[in-house]
């Protein structure tokens, strides 16, 4: 078998691993009160460039997008994301749930921009509608296409001016921030969002993604809201050991190389596809490739052992857009027997 499914289908890079052995036997305080954590956080708040942000560690993305959206909201107001959006399609309602409404936007390529949100805002009226007042994005897209620094800059203009909070769900921002087209730092971002995360599930750590909150009013009472909504572990120093270990070396450091190596592999296969005359759903250059394929071929290839996910139907019925993605332990000859399939 091999795995295109998703880039958390296998455990943990070994240096995770063995940090997380090494640590083993020490006694620690629970619910990120330990020294791992404190030492992850300061190493976050130095790659960023803010002494003072407040950093969380949260075991996965759902919780993490549900508890700092509905941690920040009032009972009325709502968010506004693209209709690809994880919150919106993949979350099983999650912030819906916590009686917020999402204004779901369509877009081309995943991604939102302040017209389409002045449409949103255009069309509020009074008390009788919920109030726009959070705007999620995610970097990459759940179509793996990134924001350029442009994009980002006057997202987060347009949000300062009509009172919006800007958040990035950066599940696979590592991904984003090594892609070749890519122009964006991780100390822009922090620099033009009020909230974000670094995600690590699928960046090769076991599980974990750190939250990084940069607006004062999003972090009120946060741990206590993590608490009730389950988000708070109490062995938290797992979180602490396994960022540490991704981040050590900052712009050097593993979370980096994982995500450049995941990214080439991508490419090479993106290079591949394309060379044999195929075309793709969306102009990602991260680690998630979408060519279109003739179905004939998607069930010759599940025949032949390769597992990924079949994403959307196209225009023409005889075809249907495929999702192959790369992770940390994805290998060159993964990639190279995948493109011999296709051949
Ligand atoms: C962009 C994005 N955000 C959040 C999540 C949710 O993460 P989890 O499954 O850990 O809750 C995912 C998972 O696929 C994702 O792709």
């Amino acid at each position: 078998m091999r795995y295109f499914i998703s880039d958390y289908s296998q455990g943990a890079h070994p240096d995770i691993l063995k940090a997380l052995v090494e640590t083993n036997f020490e006694h620690t305080d629970g619910y990120g009160m330990d020294r791992h954590c404190e030492n992850a956080a300061s190493m976050i708040k130095q790659l960023i460039g803010k002494p003072d942000a407040n950093i969380h560690f949260l075991v996965g993305g759902t919780p993490a997008n549900v508890i700092t959206i509905a941690a920040t909201l009032r009972p009325y107001e709502c968010v506004i994301a693209p209709h690809t959006s994880h919150i919106y399609m993949h979350e099983t309602g999650a912030v819906e749930a916590t009686g917020h409404k999402i204004y779901a936007l369509d877009t081309e390529d995943g991604k939102l921009r302040p017209d389409m949100i002045q449409g949103v805002l255009d069309e509020f009226e009074d008390e009788h509608m919920t109030l726009p007042k959070y705007v999620y994005i995610s970097n990459t897209t759940e179509l793996g296409t990134i924001y350029k620094k442009a994009e980002l800059e006057a997202l987060s203009k347009f949000c300062k001016n009509n009172d919006l909070y800007l958040y990035m769900d950066g599940a696979r921002l590592g991904s984003a921030l090594t892609s070749p087209e890519n122009d964006l730092s991780i100390q822009d971002i922090a620099n033009l969002v009020d909230a974000f995360y670094i995600g690590g599930t699928k960046n090769g750590i076991l599980f974990g993604e750190a939250l990084i909150i940069l607006n004062d009013e999003i972090n009120d009472h946060f741990r206590f809201y993590m608490k009730q909504n389950l988000g708070l572990l109490a062995k938290g120093r797992l979180l602490g050991v396994q960022f540490g270990a991704l981040l050590n070396g900052g712009e050097d450091s593993l979370l980096f190389k994982i995500a450049a190596h995941e990214n080439d592999l991508a490419e090479k296969l993106r290079n591949g596809i394309s060379d044999l005359g195929y075309d793709f759903l969306s102009d990602s250059c991260t680690n998630q490739v979408f060519p279109i394929l003739p179905k004939s071929k998607i069930e010759k290839l599940h025949d032949e052992e390769f597992l990924f996910e079949s994403w959307s139907a196209v225009e023409n019925p005889d075809d249907f857009a495929v999702r192959f993605v790369t992770g940390w332990g994805t290998s060159d000859d993964d990639i190279n027997a995948l493109l011999a399939a296709l051949k």
